[in-house]
């Protein structure tokens, strides 16, 4: 039995000369509901893309279930239920006919069929609009197939490549549900650029930005709650004279619960401003403490909250539309 769902090494994918994807490494393991979060551009489409068996990697190896997604592609897809980007369906047919065909096409043994597609029927929703024509159905409804077909052969994996992208507040919601339902017996990864998203729905969070990972955590480590803050400090002397920079950075280190220092600037003159990252742990009682024992005043101090959007911002640049990276 394999222990992970998912194994990805030294993916990269170009696209004539511009690389989606650039070395990009992760593991899922199985029944993890993972956020696959980036800016528009980051990779993410190429990433599940790949997975799905619909677009081959430049280099480097994907598995899903043990099974390499290129080598053993017919294997590997048994596994997975995809819901591409956009969800592309059938419009001129039926829901119930559409159904009947993915089931056609996916394999699943005739004796199986009926009662395959009454099981996904009912667990996406879909009794009311069995006979009415895709093109007929909202947005919300059209997920909900889109989720029915991609579950259809019971695959342990599910891709969603933004399943909730161009939907209302109310049908955000309900295909959550839906979602964090299927989550609980099968892997998920799905992919967003919506923050949020994965707050309430996933319990890791993968990064990527120019088709690299840039963070694996969380959702409440990559914010403030679980891993501490920020604090920024501004010191002067007591009798304002300059300051060996270095060696006030060097002290603020030996602070109790402070796991890191950078100096920003201060006020000018003879001040200094550092930004002091911490644990868990309020820091501002030892800081005080040891800026008193130093001889130095403490002009300012301004905890800052660390979200998630800001994490996010920090760790993909701009936080949108990032430029993918052209290749040399
Ligand atoms: N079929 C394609 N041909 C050329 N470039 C592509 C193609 N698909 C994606 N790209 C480029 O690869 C980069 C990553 O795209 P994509 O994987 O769709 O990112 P995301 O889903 O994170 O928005 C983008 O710069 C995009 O323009
Ligand atoms: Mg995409």
């Amino acid at each position: 039995m394999p222990t992970s769902m998912i194994h990805i090494e030294g993916l990269t994918k170009r696209y004539g000369n511009t690389e989606a994807l650039r070395g990009l490494s992760f593991t899922v393991p199985k029944g993890q509901v993972v956020g696959f979060l980036g800016p528009n551009g980051a990779g993410k489409s190429t990433t599940m893309r790949i997975l799905a068996g619909y677009v081959t990697p430049t280099s480097g190896t994907a598995t899903v279930g043990d099974l390499d997604v290129v080598q053993r592609a017919v294997e590997a897809r048994r596994l997975i239920g995809y819901l591409p980007e956009n969800n592309p369906l059938y419009e001129e047919m039926m829901v119930v006919d559409f159904l009947k065909f993915i089931a056609e096409v996916r394999q699943v043994p005739v004796s199986q069929r009926s009662a395959r597609i009454k099981s996904a029927v009912e667990r996406c929703g879909l009794g009311q609009v069995l006979g009415k024509d895709i093109n007929q159905l909202s947005k919300g409804f059209r997920q909900r197939v889109g989720l029915a077909q991609a579950i259809l052969h019971e695959p342990d994996l599910l891709i969603l490549d933004e399943p909730t992208s161009g939907l209302d507040p109310n049908q955000i919601v309900e295909i959550r549900a839906l979602i964090k339902d299927l989550g609980r017996e099968k892997t998920v990864i799905l992919s967003t650029h919506i923050l949020s998203e994965v707050q309430s729905t996933c319990s890791r969070v993968l990064i990527v930005s120019g088709g690299q990972l840039v963070a694996d955590d969380s959702p409440e480590r990559l914010t403030s709650s679980g891993d501490g803050g920020e604090v920024t400090v501004v010191l002067a002397s007591k009798f304002n004279q300059p300051l060996d920079a270095a060696a006030v950075g060097t002290g603020l280190r030996g602070v109790p619960g402070i796991t890191q220092v950078d100096a920003v600037a201060g006020e000018g003159g003879n001040t200094l401003g550092f930004k002091l990252r911490h644990g868990v742990e309020d820091p501002r009682r030892s800081l005080f403490e040891h800026v008193v024992k130093q001889d130095l005043v403490l002009l300012e101090v301004r905890r800052t909250q660390v979200s998630l959007e800001d994490t996010f911002r920090k760790l993909t640049g701009q936080g949108s539309d990032a430029q993918p990276r052209k290749a040399a």
